[in-house]
């Protein structure tokens, strides 16, 4: 933080900085123990009754950095960018780790996380792997430097392999032994997958024109993945990173290039502007130079975490657009519909149903049922009912009148088909879950500031709120997974009284991750950007955060709060519920009442807003996994 350009108000932020070190160092001096806080939350709704949740809520944490879980409940600081998933190199506080150290260690800003029992296949809560994603980066943290924007005229191709080696997905080994969880180094298992990684291309799309580049002239392979947000795992037991803003990867330079098609084609998918810039070193991301490597992204990839040297398939028969996540419910007749948002303003809600049945048995060569069935798109109707509607080339004008030439088409430019058979237009649909007992299924709709602004949709029964500033969740029911009708209703709308929330208890905005857990509870974490935390009607909201959610009274109670500027997303459970990880993504990200106060973060004062985890005094801050046990070694949220 520069202190010149720091107003007076950011003195009560500064104290608060150095208590909160002082409070971090009392507990260990690695400021790996976070703390625990016995006070009832202070900003609650009228509180319905619930039987699943057995905390004390938390009360919102206003430009803390720490994280602070209920009394009877420990968090650790587990697995932090930088980290060697296996026996690598060790992280540089300095941020001097080379790309290929980066290679070998935990990617930046941590997403989605899932835990798998080893054995394969059993349900043993004592070890396992944990398989993670790393969605995106910070170029101020991640180089003593910066990358192209702050430091333009250092910005090279170590830089750019650094940069895409910190994308990507983590797999370490995890065991629970007298002295608690640890990380297994070595492990056979352990592994990153990056921006480079060799992935094959299953599905209509595989080996199509569009996927053709001169690197791979067959579109069969593809180097990596990228922009890797939330996840799934297949009733099977592999896992699925979900591409989400590839857009912002690839650039190009003049705006008239290509048929006046493929210009509109990339609009829709708001192609054309890099934040990274590694066309300058990388001509893959230089869409003049490669105008079909753009169409290999967006994407759901299937990894299979028990072996080590598998290839990550793209599964692209559950089409391209900005997968969140993707979570999956088991039909009658053991077919599998596999449900995912596009998470952008006016995007949709997707169904995949597999064309054929599930034997129930476990084992990754079940990935092929992915690669064959129907993608359906959610119409939210009145009266609380919706249709599923089928993007089929052929069908319901996905012709090529329309500008449709097969399937492979369809799939690869989902956003327009689905545009082309009128289905509804949603405020940012983040994170889908299905209850394991009632099979309802759950989106968090994050929000949506554009709605009913002039030329924009206005308001609609499934997104009721104009400038939706705080989000809402909806919840839908079929009468099974293959269904193409299903009954829908607003669950919550989130915000505060004011503003017409529906929450009972604990108040939240801007939903985003969302896990209902094997007793049926509803595990809520927030996304405030960063461009309204701790701000005007936002500071009620305070850090983000995580509660969980009785999904029969509607109950909320706050589980825990995240530091400074970070995002709360990702968790996962052991399958007898008592180790829960929770992912703390981009903290030190600066909140907007900060960069109102004129603090400045850059390349020379990387932690200007935030100093977690390790809080030394020339660190940087790190996203990391959280591990949470209950001090009587008890059931997570009771
Ligand atoms: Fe990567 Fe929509 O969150
Ligand atoms: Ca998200
Ligand atoms: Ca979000």
């Amino acid at each position: 933080m520069s202190g010149e350009s720091m107003s007076e108000s950011s003195f009560e932020y500064l104290m608060q900085k150095q208590l909160s070190r002082r409070s971090v160092l009392q507990f260990s001096l690695g400021a790996m123990l976070v703390s625990a806080m016995p006070l009832a939350s202070a900003t609650t709704m009228l509180r319905q009754h619930s039987s699943l949740i057995g905390f004390e809520s938390i009360p919102t944490a206003d430009l803390l950095d720490d994280v602070v879980v209920p009394e009877g409940y420990r968090a650790e600081v587990f697995f932090r960018w930088g980290d060697p998933v296996s026996d690598g190199p060790a992280f540089n506080m300095d941020a001097s780790n080379s790309a290929a150290d980066q290679a070998l260690q935990a990617g930046m800003h941590h997403d989605a996380i899932e835990f798998y029992s080893l054995p394969a296949g059993t349900v043993n809560s004592e070890h396992g792997l944990l398989v993670m994603n790393h969605e995106y980066l910070d170029t101020q943290i991640i180089h003593p430097d910066g990358g192209f924007l702050d430091s333009p005229h250092t910005f090279n191709a170590e830089k750019v392999r650094k940069e895409q080696n910190a994308h990507g997905v983590s797999i370490i080994e995890v065991e629970r032994n007298a002295a608690g969880w640890q990380i297994k180094r070595p492990s056979m298992y352990a592994r990153r997958i990056t921006a480079n990684t060799p992935m094959r291309i299953a599905g209509p799309a595989a080996g199509h024109p569009l996927m053709q580049t001169s690197a791979d002239p067959q579109g069969v392979e593809i180097l990596g993945t990228l922009n890797n947000c939330a996840n799934g795992k297949t009733p099977w037991g592999t896992y699925l990173t979900c591409e989400e803003n590839f857009n912002g990867y690839f650039s190009l330079s003049d705006n008239q290039f290509g048929s006046a098609k493929q210009q509109q084609r990339w609009k829709r998918y708001g192609l054309g502007y890099s934040y990274y810039g590694w066309q300058q070193f990388d001509r893959r991301f230089d869409m003049q130079a490669e105008p079909n490597e753009a169409n290999r992204f967006d994407w759901v990839v299937e990894i299979d975490p028990f072996d080590p040297q598998s290839k990550p398939i793209k599964r692209t028969a559950l089409g391209r657009f900005a997968h969140e996540n993707v979570a999956h419910k088991i039909a009658a007749d053991n077919r599998i519909a596999f449900y995912s948002g596009d998470d952008a303003r006016f995007e949709y809600i997707y169904k995949f149903v597999t064309r054929e049945q599930w034997d129930g048995t476990a084992g990754a060569h079940h990935g092929k049922l992915l690669d064959e069935g129907v993608l359906f798109v959610a119409r939210f109707d009145e009266a609380g009912l919706g249709h599923w509607l089928p993007l089929l080339f052929g069908e319901n004008g996905l012709t090529p009148e329309n500008g449709f030439a097969d399937q492979a088409d369809v799939l690869i430019h989902a956003r327009a088909a689905a545009d082309t058979v009128g289905a509804t237009k949603m405020d940012r649909p983040e994170w889908i879950t299905v209850h394991p007992q009632t099979g309802e299924v759950y989106v968090s709709l994050t929000n949506n500031s554009q709605r009913g602004e002039v030329d924009k949709m206005t308001a609609d029964p499934a997104n009721p709120r104009k400038m939706n500033l705080f989000g809402h969740l909806i919840r839908f029911s079929e009468a099974d997974a293959t269904a193409t009708e299903f009954q829908w209703e607003v669950f919550v709308l989130a915000g505060d009284e004011q503003h017409g929330a529906t929450i009972k208890g604990d108040i939240f905005a801007n939903p985003d991750g969302l896990m209902i857990d094997q007793r049926g509870l509803l595990w809520v974490q927030t996304d405030i950007s960063s461009s309204k935390l701790n701000k005007e009607e936002f500071v009620q909201f305070g850090n983000n955060q995580m509660l969980a959610v009785d999904p029969a009274t509607g109950e909320s109670r706050r589980f825990l709060t995240g530091p400074i500027g970070c995002e709360v997303t990702g968790v996962t459970l052991t399958p007898d519920m008592k180790t829960m990880w929770v992912n703390i993504q981009h903290p030190g990200e600066m909140p907007a009442v900060l960069e109102k106060r004129g603090v400045k973060k850059s390349p020379q004062d990387p932690n200007a807003a935030s100093n977690w985890p390790d809080h030394r005094p020339n660190g940087r801050p790190r996203s990391a996994t959280l591990l949470i046990t209950k001090a009587d070694n008890g059931v997570i949220g009771t």
